[in-house]
């Protein structure tokens, strides 16, 4: 009798955590369709894995169900290991139409032992060409690391493992458009770039390899849903105003210095009459 009592106890306790724990890290059938790839891209381990694939024939991607409009959104990435050069890995917030808002990470593999190119964007009203792009300071095959966006009214913030990367703050005092209107989902997909990707498009993809395969896990999005109009958010939720500390400016120019590749807004020669407004915004 006792013992009974206490299995049972214990079987709630662990019943209660686990669904803490999915409910946490969101679950890929809820959350995600697959929407190409032709079976390529799979949803493993109930849910709580998702894999992307790319072989010569097709690539393979997946998208929210919901569309969000700000959040803040965490996804766990393994990128594809050894030769992945002309692969790109993408994850990325995006909304419909020609002039369309988007916010971008993007993953251009290499030969083995070279480092990833970390390629970030923001689009607003369809204009991009706003790149930054960055190395990793550690290996992104080896395990998986947590790639952020933090998207609110004034600002965008890109991070690594929580270490901010990029800051886009909302420019529109000096007449650039922010992303503040269409709701996006999120996109992720794995596919054959290799006419860009790798050393400008000089290492084509080694096909004898396939097929390529990356991996996402434990995703999370404190997120302001919108269905038909109306927002899942108010206007006390925390994210929506932050900001980053002195801690978290430190750190950004920290990888600023040391491990970013390109900026946009130092690229004298591709701006010979100024750079765009929200350059002088965004001087961290
Ligand atoms: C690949 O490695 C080369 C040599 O280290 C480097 O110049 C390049 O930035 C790396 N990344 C990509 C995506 O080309």
């Amino acid at each position: 009798m006792r013992t009974q009592m206490a299995s049972s106890s214990y079987m709630m306790i662990t019943v209660l955590i686990s669904s803490f724990i999915v409910a946490f890290g969101g679950n890929f059938h809820q959350d995600f369709d697959i929407t190409w790839g032709d079976g390529r891209a799979k949803i493993l381990e109930n849910g709580q894995l998702l894999t992307l694939s790319l072989d010569k024939t097709s690539g393979s991607g997946f998208q929210s169900r919901n569309e969000y409009l700000f959040g803040k959104i965490d996804m766990q990435l393994k990128l594809v290991p050894g030769n992945s050069a002309g692969t790109v890995t993408a994850y990325y917030l995006s909304s419909q139409g020609p002039n369309h808002d988007e916010i971008d990470f993007e993953f251009l593999g290499n030969l083995s032992g070279d480092p990833y190119i970390l390629h970030t964007n923001v689009f607003s009203q369809g204009k991009g060409s706003r790149e930054q792009q960055f190395y990793l300071w550690f290996d992104p095959t080896a395990d998986f690391h947590t790639y952020s966006i933090l998207w609110n009214p004034q600002r965008i913030i890109f991070s690594v493992d929580g270490t901010p990367i990029r800051e886009f703050k909302n420019a529109e005092s000096v007449g650039v458009a922010y992303p503040k209107n269409q709701p996006m989902r999120i996109y992720s997909s794995l596919w054959n770039a290799d006419d860009w990707a790798t050393r400008g498009g000089l290492v084509k993809t080694d096909w004898s390899q396939a097929p390529f395969t990356a991996s996402c896990r434990n995703f999370n999005a404190e997120a302001c849903i919108r269905s038909s109009g109306s927002s899942s958010c108010s206007s006390s939720t925390r994210w929506l105003n932050e900001e980053l500390d002195a801690t978290s400016q430190e750190r950004l120019k920290w990888v600023q210095k040391n491990y970013m590749i390109y900026n946009y807004c130092s690229d004298s020669k591709r701006f010979p009459q100024g750079f765009p407004p929200e350059c002088s915004i965004n001087r961290n």
